[in-house]
């Protein structure tokens, strides 16, 4: 499986992504993707692995940015289209697959890189309770004892696509922000690594259910 992370942020869960021991073996991270300069980039190059960014303040339109991040994504995938290991190494045209992963990136995904990607994202609450940009902030004002991740396909919506794995962590009398959303982090890492694998082993999006062929 070929895999291309978008980051906006620290890009840990990118980093769970490249330390992953698996990684290599069942699905490659082609590129990394920003929307700005940040330290998940320079993970990134640590790493070896190409990077691109697309700014928004570089298009007069919001749909030109699509379109123009649509097309970095493609030509990330297809740049790495030789790379005849992967295909021997999982032992099928498992190379000709592409996902598009969403891990802290800080824009709302457009029609062209959503009709011409498969993207999935993973957010810091239990969907669909708390979408938005504040889901830590919003659980806690909200008083809920139980809160964690979810990971989702992108769709249209802000946070509204079919749900393929959630995670559960409990809220302590003590919390804020900063201290639950590391906690959260714990299991979105694991959980963002989990999914990816299983993709790579042949999990599929149909409508609005995640097939699971294993
Ligand atoms: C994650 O909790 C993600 O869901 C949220 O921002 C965090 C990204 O963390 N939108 P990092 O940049 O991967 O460290």
């Amino acid at each position: 499986l070929q895999v291309v992370v978008l980051v906006s942020g620290s890009g840990s869960l990118l980093q769970a992504l490249i330390d992953d021991d698996v990684h290599g073996k069942v699905y490659e991270i082609v590129a990394v993707g920003a929307d700005r300069e940040c330290t998940g980039l320079e993970r990134a190059t640590l790493a070896g692995i190409p990077t691109f960014t697309v700014e928004t303040r570089h298009f007069p339109e919001r749909s030109q940015w699509d379109a123009a991040l649509a097309d970095a994504i493609e030509r990330a995938f297809s740049d790495a289209d030789d790379d005849l290991d992967l295909a021997a190494l999982t032992g099928g045209d498992v190379a000709a697959r592409q996902l598009v992963v969403s891990a802290g990136f800080m824009k709302i995904l457009g029609a062209q890189t959503l009709s011409r990607h498969t993207v999935i994202n993973t957010h810091p609450a239990l969907l669909p309770s708390f979408p938005g940009a504040h889901g830590v902030r919003d659980a806690l004002a909200h008083g809920v004892k139980v809160t964690g991740t979810t990971c989702h396909v992108v769709d249209a919506g802000v946070d509204t696509g079919p749900i393929i794995d959630q995670r559960v962590v409990d809220v302590r009398a003590d919390d804020d922000e900063e201290s639950l959303h590391e906690r959260i982090k714990v299991e979105e890492r694991t959980m963002l690594v989990d999914v990816v694998r299983g993709f790579a082993r042949g999990w599929s999006i149909n409508g609005r259910t995640v097939s699971i062929n294993e």
